[in-house]
C-alpha cells in the first residue's frame, strides 16, 4: 500500500510517500521560516496562503522522484489537527479532493501521534528494534507530554506541561534576549558557546512527585538575569547554556520517573525539541545508567514533516480504519 502524507499544521509544508512493504519512498519539506521571520512569529493567514502555493508542486516532486504517478496511490493521509485552522484546511482539502478523484481512502491523522510514531518510521539499525510498550516524551513548540504507549493506538497520558511547552520556552527565551525567530535552534546553538556554571536556573516541579511540567517561570528567571547583566554576547551565551541545562535536566528527571513509574524499559523522544543535542546525549547517558534504551527519529523527522503523517496514516489505513468523505479539521484536539 502506497500512502501520500501531507502535513500543513503550522509553518512547514511536508509531503511524503510511504510504502507499507518498502518503507519511506520519498519526502520533501518546504519551511516558511523566512516568510514569518520579519513578524517574529507565525502569521496564520500567510501560512495558509503559502501552503496553497507549495503543496501541489511538492507532491508532484516526490511522485516524480519515486517514478510514480497519482494513480499508484492507495491512500492519502493528512494532519487533521491540532494546529492553525486555515493551514490545516489547506492540507485536508487537497488530501480529500485527491483521494476522492482517485477513489482511494483518505484519513486524518493527529499531529502528535505522527510525532510519536516517527521513531518507528525507519529502521535505525538499533538493537533491539523499537516496538511498544514504551514511554514517549513529546516535546514540540505546542506540546510537552509524557505518554505511555502500551500498543500503537493505545496511549496513556502520564504528564504534561501546565503552561508553556518546552519548544515555546526555548522560542520565548530566545526572543527576550534579542535572538531572531525561530529562536529554539538559535538558542541551542548559542548555548554551545556558553560557560559552565556562569548562571544557574531552577528545575521546575522536580522537587515534588508527579510527571507534569511548568516552563513559564524559567522564562521569567532568564528575563531578570538578562536585564541585570552586562548584556554582552558572552553573557547571552552563558544564559543560553544555563537555560538549556535547566530544561534538559528537568526533562531527563521526569523521563526517568516515567520509566520507573510505568515499568517500561524503552523511551522514545519526538517533536522539534527532540533535535536538541544536549537533550539527546543526556537522555542516552541517563538511560544507560538506569538500564533503559532511548530511541530518536533522525533530527529532520523530529521537527514537523510529511513522513510521520504518511506513516501514521498508512498504519491506520492498513488496519482498515476509514472515515466519512468530509473536509474536517480539529485545531484543538486531545490525543
Ligand atoms: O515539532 P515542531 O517542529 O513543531 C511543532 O509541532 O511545534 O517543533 C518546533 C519547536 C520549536 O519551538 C523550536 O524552537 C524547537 O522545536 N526546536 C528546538 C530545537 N530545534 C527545534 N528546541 C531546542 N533545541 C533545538 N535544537
Ligand atoms: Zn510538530
Amino acid at each position: 500500500m502506497i500512502v501520500l502524507g501531507i502535513e500543513t499544521s503550522c509553518d512547514e509544508t511536508g509531503v511524503a510517500l510511504y510504502d507499507t512493504r518498502r518503507g519511506l519512498l520519498a519526502h520533501a519539506l518546504y519551511s516558511q521560516v523566512k516568510l514569518h521571520a520579519e513578524y517574529g512569529g507565525v502569521v496564520p493567514e500567510l501560512a495558509s496562503r503559502d501552503h496553497v502555493r507549495r503543496l501541489l508542486p511538492l507532491v508532484r516532486g516526490i511522485l516524480a522522484e519515486s517514478g510514480l504517478g497519482v494513480g499508484d496511490l492507495d491512500g492519502v493521509a493528512y494532519t487533521a489537527g491540532p494546529g492553525l485552522v486555515g493551514a490545516l484546511l489547506v492540507g485536508a482539502g487537497v488530501a480529500r479532493a485527491l483521494a476522492w478523484a482517485l477513489q482511494v481512502p483518505a484519513i486524518g491523522v493527529h499531529h502528535m501521534e505522527g510525532h510519536l510514531l516517527a521513531p518507528l518510521l525507519e529502521d535505525t539499525g538499533s538493537e533491539p528494534p523499537l516496538e511498544p510498550p514504551f514511554v514517549a516524551l513529546l516535546v514540540s513548540g505546542g506540546h510537552t507530554q509524557l505518554v505511555a504507549v502500551d500498543a500503537i493506538g493505545d496511549y496513556r497520558l502520564l504528564g504534561e506541561t501546565l503552561d508553556d511547552a518546552a519548544g515555546e520556552a526555548f522560542d520565548k527565551t530566545a526572543k527576550l534576549m534579542g535572538l531572531p525567530y525561530p529562536g529554539g535552534p538559535v538558542l541551542a546553538k548559542l548555548a554551545g558557546e556558553g560557560r559552565a556554571g556562569a548562571f544557574r536556573f531552577s528545575r521546575p516541579m522536580t522537587d515534588r512527585p508527579g510527571l507534569d511540567f511548568s516552563f513559564s517561570g524559567l522564562k521569567t528567571q532568564v528575563l531578570l538575569a538578562w536585564q541585570k547583566s552586562d548584556q554582552t554576547d558572552q553573557t547571552r551565551a552563558d544564559i543560553a547554556r544555563a537555560f538549556e541545562e535547566a530544561v534538559v535536566d528537568t526533562l531527563v528527571i521526569k523521563c526517568e520517573r516515567a520509566l520507573q513509574q510505568s515499568g517500561h524499559r524503552r523511551l522514545i523522544v519526538a517533536g522539534g525539541v527532540g533535535a536538541n543535542r544536549r537533550l539527546r546525549s543526556e537522555l542516552v547517558e541517563r538511560g544507560a545508567r538506569i538500564g533503559a534504551r532511548v530511541y530518536f527519529p533522525r533530527p529532520e523527522f523530529c521537527t514537523d514533516n510529511g513522513a510521520m503523517i504518511a506513516f501514521a496514516g498508512a498504519l491506520r489505513l492498513q488496519a482498515g480504519l476509514s472515515e466519512p468523505d468530509e473536509v474536517r479539521v480539529q485545531p484543538r484536539w486531545d490525543m
